[in-house]
């Protein structure tokens, strides 16, 4: 039950670095990934031409995530769809396709018909789901469980950072099958997963009351856009998809750079903006395109919230807000920047006095199509 909680989505945003330390524990032998599920599955995963991510919602987005994972450190081509699109346009599938679903529920019709479909027409499947011995699993060639724990806010929170420390395990398991990384690679990543539950617990403790605040400042906010390049885009869809889902606010996620092309047309004066800053570290080039992104929405009147890692001064004369996310791996800050965004969501519906838990016109799980 709720236990203190003044609701299941503060206790479930609270229980974020255990779904990750939970979906990790077992799968780590001698500092590198082995899926004891996926044993015997070597020369599947040897021989997979392409990988396709069936998923919706928010568990698409961790599909979204996935991808960048997947694609640097197994070096399998991967695309990721919507599962009610993919039934209705004759897919090409062929024998290499592994089709990995995920679904926090393993009861969503959409995607339950999009495996069944994919099996069909002769596809592997493997799930990636928190309930067990639902119907997506059981429908499916293989399983990998996140082990997030019951889930009951309709708006996702702690499986969405489940499903994406699932996904980087699966990434790091085929990376080790297909031999195409290093050892000291897979070890290093695996440090950096092993790393990212205490961090998210710090930004619970350090950031959590000034991000509620600004929430609360922003109660009469008529729209939220959200910027992210690299994991941070779809991170940036998932912040945007939170905020409408239980505040009920027009909310936008962008890619930074498609900015140019379209979105900064919708900058004026006021406007409020969360911008996911990758670090400078990994990726000067990257960083500075992303700083200077908020140069220009910030000389046309936008105002920038930032999320940055801890450090990055480079950000400082531009933003309005900074709200801070310890040091990680390029892969990992997707993780980390994620929950801000969880509690801002959380604490602007709060301030607007709604429901956290059911949002109008929801359903935990859609089970028609
Ligand atoms: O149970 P599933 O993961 O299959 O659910 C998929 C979506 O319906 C779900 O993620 C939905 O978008 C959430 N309410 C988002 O918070």
């Amino acid at each position: 039950e709720k236990g203190g909680w003044s609701s299941f989505m503060a206790k479930e945003v609270s229980e974020e670095p255990e779904a990750v330390a939970n979906t990790i524990r077992g799968r780590i032998h001698d500092s590198a990934v082995v899926i004891p599920e996926l044993d015997g599955l070597d020369e599947l995963f040897a021989g997979t031409e392409r990988i396709l991510v069936i998923a919706c919602g928010t568990a698409a987005y961790a599909g979204q995530v996935g991808k960048y994972a997947l694609e640097k450190w197994a070096r399998v081509p991967v695309d990721v769809e919507l599962a009610h699109e993919f039934r209705y346009r004759d897919p090409v599938l062929s024998a290499g396709t592994l089709v990995v679903s995920i679904s926090q529920s393993g009861e969503t019709m959409d995607t339950l018909m999009a495996v069944k479909y994919a099996r069909e027409r002769g596809a592997k499947t493997l799930s990636i789901c928190n309930t067990q011995g639902a119907t997506i699993p059981r429908e499916s060639d293989a399983v990998v469980y996140t082990h997030a724990g019951p889930e009951v806010a309709v708006a996702s929170t702690k499986a969405f950072v489940a499903q994406i420390t699932a996904l980087y395990l699966l990434a790091l398991h085929i990376a080790r099958v297909r031999d195409s990384i290093s050892a000291a690679d897979q070890a290093r990543h695996v440090a950096e997963l092993e790393a990212v539950p205490a961090k998210i617990a710090h930004i619970l403790e350090h950031e959590q009351e000034r991000t509620t605040q600004l929430a609360h400042w922003m109660a009469d906010t008529r729209s939220v856009l959200f910027l992210g390049r690299h994991v941070g885009f779809p991170i940036a869809l998932e912040g945007a998809l939170k905020l409408k889902e239980i505040s009920y606010i027009h909310a936008e996620g962008f890619a930074a750079g498609e900015l140019k092309h379209g979105p900064i047309a919708l900058i004026e004066p006021g406007q409020p903006v969360f911008v996911i800053v990758p670090s400078p570290r990994e990726s000067s080039l990257l960083h500075d395109k992303v700083v200077s992104n908020i140069q220009e929405i910030r000389a046309r009147g936008a105002r920038v919230i930032v999320i940055a890692e801890a450090g990055d001064a480079a950000v400082l004369p531009f933003a309005d807000e900074v709200l801070r996310i310890p040091l990680a791996g390029p892969m990992f800050e997707a993780l980390l920047a994620v929950v801000p965004l969880h509690i801002f969501a959380m604490g602007l519906a709060t301030a607007r006095g709604l429901d956290v838990d059911q949002p109008r016109n929801l359903a935990k799980s859609v089970t028609v199509e």
